[in-house]
């Protein structure tokens, strides 16, 4: 172990510092390959028993972030250690156990629920591949967790089509479960569900969040889910991070225009919190070819010459502390434009 090794925050479970994934697209034939930015420069540190929300439009990179966190894709840049250790760094033996630690649970549980296989075996699976358990215990902890996430011992012995989409994603909880990992990588793991049963599927998260002392990165191209579960946001736009901090900042004192935007859209939320209603215009951008200078500059009303050619950079909001660490990359927001322009909109 190296001196930095010992120096980590011991609550920090996950920190990444400034991870890009770049992927080379082949165009024909005859010409160049094509780069997509499909991450570009991401960096958040997540405490234990915390939940990291990442929010934006289908196609912004949360995926992909997801894919590097869990280690299934590695990242073409930037460094990321689970509790001091630099993950890029370690043997594939070693990653592969810590691969463990690290789940990942995703949007359509039963795509990734073998329909041929109980869901006691189902369960049981990383038991069998990753721990020496014998079938009895395998057994047994199947069917603890089971109970941990509303499921009942009967359910044991029934096949995945025999449930409903809120009880899949239950038996796709217990399975991120089943080797006590202690981060889970949610992609939008409500967003098939009926919204009655995305809030059950949300307080369950939540207890077990409390129960296991779980760190959580939430993705979500809906800002309205991650309202009561997150305790940091990150707003993602082709592949950059426009704004980031926590809940409060970001649900009471939002200040990018495409987080102002995401909210405008967002009707759950209750109206008061909204500083300036924004309709979000036009289509995503393609990431195969990025606009110039600011990649929000074409759907942005706020957009002015600077923002055609000059890349805002993510810093801290003026007008709060370091400590508070809200960060914002808008040329708007730095010139103080937003409310000067809100006020005359009213
Ligand atoms: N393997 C790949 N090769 C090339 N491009 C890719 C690859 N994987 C993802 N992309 C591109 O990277 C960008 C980000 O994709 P990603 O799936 O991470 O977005 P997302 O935010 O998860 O979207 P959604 O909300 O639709 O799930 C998209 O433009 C996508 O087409
Ligand atoms: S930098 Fe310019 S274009 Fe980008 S969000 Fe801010 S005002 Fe809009
Ligand atoms: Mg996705």
């Amino acid at each position: 172990m190296n001196q930095s090794d010992h120096s980590y925050d011991s609550r920090l479970i996950l920190k990444a510092e400034d991870l890009k994934q770049h992927y080379h697209v082949k165009q024909g034939l005859f010409k160049p390959d094509a780069v997509v930015k499909a991450v570009d420069g991401i960096s958040f540190n997540l405490e234990k028993g915390k939940t990291l929300a990442v929010v934006g439009e289908s196609g912004c990179g949360k995926s992909t972030l997801g894919r590097m966190l869990t280690m299934i894709e590695t990242p073409t840049n930037g460094k990321l250690a689970h509790l001091g250790e630099d993950l890029l760094a370690l043997s594939a033996d070693a990653q592969a156990k810590l691969r463990q630690k690290i789940q990942i649970i995703f949007q359509n549980p039963y795509g990734s629920l073998n329909p041929r296989k109980k869901i006691g075996a189902i369960l049981e699976e990383p038991l069998v591949i990753n721990t020496k358990l014998s079938k009895a215990e395998r057994k047994a902890k199947a069917l603890s967790i089971m109970a941990k996430v509303g499921l009942k011992t009967e359910h044991y012995d029934r096949y995945p089509h025999m449930f409903s989409g809120g009880q899949r994603q239950r038996i796709a909880i217990a399975r991120g479960l089943m080797l006590d990992p202690n981060v889970i990588v949610a992609d939008e793991p409500v967003s098939a569900l009926d919204v009655s049963v995305q809030a059950q599927v949300l307080n369950l998260m939540m207890d077990l969040q409390k129960e296991f002392g779980l760190s959580y990165v939430f993705i979500s191209h809906d800002l309205s889910v991650v309202e009561h579960i997150a305790d940091d946001v990150m707003v993602m736009y082709l592949g950059k991070v426009v704004e980031q901090g926590s809940r409060e900042q970001l649900f009471e004192n939002p200040k990018h225009p495409y987080t102002l935007a995401l909210l405008s859209s967002t009707p759950q939320l209750s109206p008061d919190k909204r500083r300036v209603r924004i309709k979000l215009q036009g289509e995503l951008p393609s990431p195969l070819n990025p606009p110039s200078g600011c990649a929000f500059h074409g759907r942005c009303s706020y957009a002015n010459d600077r923002c055609k050619t000059e890349t805002p950079i993510l810093r801290l909001d003026s007008e709060e502390s370091e400590e508070q660490g809200h960060l914002i990359a808008c040329h708007a927001v730095e010139e103080n434009r937003i409310d000067a322009i809100a006020v005359g909109a009213a």
